[in-house]
């Protein structure tokens, strides 16, 4: 079982349930080598906070002593862990000897019987170098096995790897036929050798093709991605597990990873760590001490620090910022670099899974930050959403401080005394009117005073399709005293009593919910009230009721019930709604989350964070909550909780 528990768009935070118990995801699983115990599992769990360890049951297999060992007490104590044990089938010693005779029944059979809780198909693997016919067949087999390996896996979770060489049709097709089948857990294999010659980038290509034919409600192992400079943009890529051998082999090479990068020991002047392998020693030290005991060393160290990056890891999908991780980490090697620039060809696919808003701020990381798709969606959204108010003339200004109603404040005055004009920042997410200056992630957002020639190149882009499309009779930059001048030559006469509060409630409620959505406030008795410490709106109060609160963390809407139901009344179906089974429509009404399991069907353009309406099959509305999926998602889930009820009939 796989329950999403907190997301940052493909990177989540997961439980996976297994027969020895559950541990939380993004999780690493060092490999276990029970010929050559560096750190023992044991050790890994009580002194290095281990959740969960990878073993090879092909080599249990092949070695008599262990066989016996493992067939007779079991693989948990064989290797003395209590703990979740995953183990994996010989297909990557075939990819390295080439000799590997098992047949693929027997080695699932044999996982079984050993009492693994995770065990893995005897994929082929698919080589890098492979051509379309070669991948194609490793495809086909690996299909054909992890079909006959279903009924043999007993109360094992069975692992079924996408293979597909770099062909990512053929990842799409192998990961969702894959998929279809009774799987626990999906490995992405055949990437050791693009890990292993830095090419990252087609590692990238490779995740996010068998991410899109996946199911979503499955955990994906990055297979062989053993090191922590890896880890962030795997992560935000949609990997929850990871295996780490490097971490022993890196050791006896003398090698110390870290997050940005790996080190010889040799050239280190200081060990610049922090781990409890660390800081009892120091780099003269280690060079002095016997091979095995330095060798031990610095596989904690290499342990500790990939540990501690899953940690950071979940930190940022926790405040949201697995963006940023991803952006600053990738300077560690160039071709991560490439990788994180490759991702801007698949905007819209990753913009799915994108939250609609964070806890934190968008922080600027460098050009890449651009290229992320909550960029992409708010250029989209507002030339698909937003409609202009009736001012004669828009007047625009640079990018500047937050918000810009404030920042603007003294410029806006003296315009508005002059002719009917409305205002709108060339700002670094595209055209931001002043009615959306706190809708997230306008003023949530920290971005620097000069912008790198690639974002000013995109900026531009961006207002030249505003400046053919913005339906204003005229438009100005803002420069000075001039501007004044110009403007009440041209078009004097005054702002004709447009309500700044109203037009900010049309503008965010468009924006949020839909072209129309702002109607809700035609023709009805609308009362704002603020903030008396901000100044802000807080809750918008439609013919008396209390309808919709404002919330000061991203300017969108939370809407009541009632707010709810007039909303509805402007969005046809299947907009904004969240249809579930009538019973479990019964809970919901009393206020409980709504489970996943229960969904049938919801709108393709709900994203996760979106305040969406739930309804029954007849279309009744009963309640109104937060998505924590997408559509594709909660259609998927059988765990879990799809809508956090934040209002609701009863
Ligand atoms: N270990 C590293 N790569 C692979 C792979 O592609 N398949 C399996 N089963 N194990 C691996
Ligand atoms: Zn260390």
């Amino acid at each position: 079982m796989f329950e999403l528990k907190e997301r940052d768009g493909l990177a989540r935070i997961c439980e996976l349930t297994t027969p020895h118990g559950t541990v939380t995801t993004p999780v690493l699983l060092p490999v276990v080598n029970p010929n050559y115990l560096t750190i023992t599992p044991k050790e890994m769990k009580d002194r290095l906070g281990v959740q969960m360890v990878i073993t090879n049951s092909y080599i249990i297999r092949g070695t008599e002593a262990l066989r016996e060992r493992a067939e007779s007490k079991g693989v948990h104590e064989l290797l003395g862990f209590d703990g979740p044990v995953m183990t994996d089938s010989g297909t990557f010693q075939d990819h390295v000897y080439g000799d590997v005779k098992v047949g693929h029944r027997e080695i699932v059979m044999f996982q079984s019987a050993i009492g693994s809780d995770i065990g893995t198909i005897l994929d082929v693997f698919s080589e890098p170098e492979f051509t379309r016919e070669e991948a194609k067949e490793a495809v086909d087999e690996t299909l054909r096995r992890a079909k006959e390996s279903v009924p043999l896996r007993g109360e094992m979770l069975l692992a079924g790897t996408v293979q597909g060489g770099i062909y990512p049709d053929l990842r799409e097709l192998c990961a969702r036929e894959i998929s279809a089948l009774d799987c626990g857990v999906h490995p992405i294999g055949g990437v050791v050798p693009l890990l292993e010659n830095y090419r990252f980038k087609d590692v990238a290509e490779v995740i996010i093709a068998s991410k899109k034919g996946l199911d979503p409600s499955r955990p994906v192992h990055l297979f062989g991605a053993g090191h922590p400079m890896m880890f962030p943009l795997a992560v935000l890529l949609g990997c929850d597990m990871f295996d780490s051998a490097s971490y022993a082999k890196y050791a006896r090479e003398d090698r110390l990873m870290y997050p940005t990068g790996t080190r010889f020991l040799g050239d280190l002047h200081d060990l610049a760590c922090h781990c409890p392998a660390c800081v009892r020693t120091s780099v003269q030290e280690l060079k002095q001490m016997p091979r095995s005991d330095r060798t031990k060393l610095l596989a904690e160290h290499n342990l500790h620090v990939s540990l501690a990056e899953i940690r950071s890891v979940k930190n940022a999908i926790h405040e949201g910022s697995i963006w940023e991780m991803a952006e600053m980490r990738a300077r560690a090697h160039p071709a991560l670099l490439d990788a994180l620039r490759a991702l801007r060809k698949h905007k819209e696919y990753l913009e799915q899974f994108e939250p609609t808003s964070r806890r934190g701020a968008f922080f600027y990381c460098g050009p890449e930050s651009y290229h992320r798709p909550t960029v992409a969606r708010y250029q989209e959204r507002y030339f698909a959403r937003y409609r202009r108010p009736s001012a004669k003339v828009l007047v625009g200004f640079e990018e500047g401080e937050k918000p810009y109603s404030r920042a603007y404040a003294k410029e806006i005055a003296a315009v508005s005394q002059k002719t009917d004009a409305a205002f709108l920042v060339a700002s670094f997410f595209g055209p931001a009117p002043l009615e959306l200056d706190e809708f997230y992630p306008i003023a949530q957002s920290v971005i620097p005073k000069e912008f790198d020639a690639e974002v000013r190149e995109g900026m531009n882009e961006v207002m030249e399709r505003h400046a053919h499309s913005h339906g204003y009779p005229l438009a100005v930059m803002w420069e000075g005293e001039e501007t004044l001048r110009f403007l009440s030559d041209m078009v004097p006469g005054t702002a004709s009593g447009r309500d700044p509060d109203i037009a900010r409630c049309r503008a965010v409620l468009d924006m949020q919910f839909g072209k129309g959505a702002g109607d809700v406030l035609d023709g009805r008795k609308v009362e704002i009230v603020k903030s008396e410490r901000t100044g802000k709106i807080r809750n918008v109060i439609i013919d008396g009721v209390h309808a919709l609160s404002m919330r000061a963390a991203d300017g969108r809407f939370s809407p009541r019930l009632e707010g709810g139901r007039m909303l509805k009344e402007h969005l046809p179906p299947p907009r904004m709604r969240v249809k579930i089974e009538d019973e479990p429509a019964e809970f919901a009404a009393k206020g409980n989350n709504v489970f996943a399991k229960f969904v049938l069907d919801c709108d393709p353009e709900i994203r996760p964070g979106d305040d969406v309406l739930v309804v029954n099959t007849r279309d009744e509305l009963v309640a109104v909550g937060r998505a924590l999926m997408n559509r594709e998602e909660m259609l998927a889930f059988k765990r879990g909780i799809s809508v956090r009820v934040k209002d609701s009939s009863e």
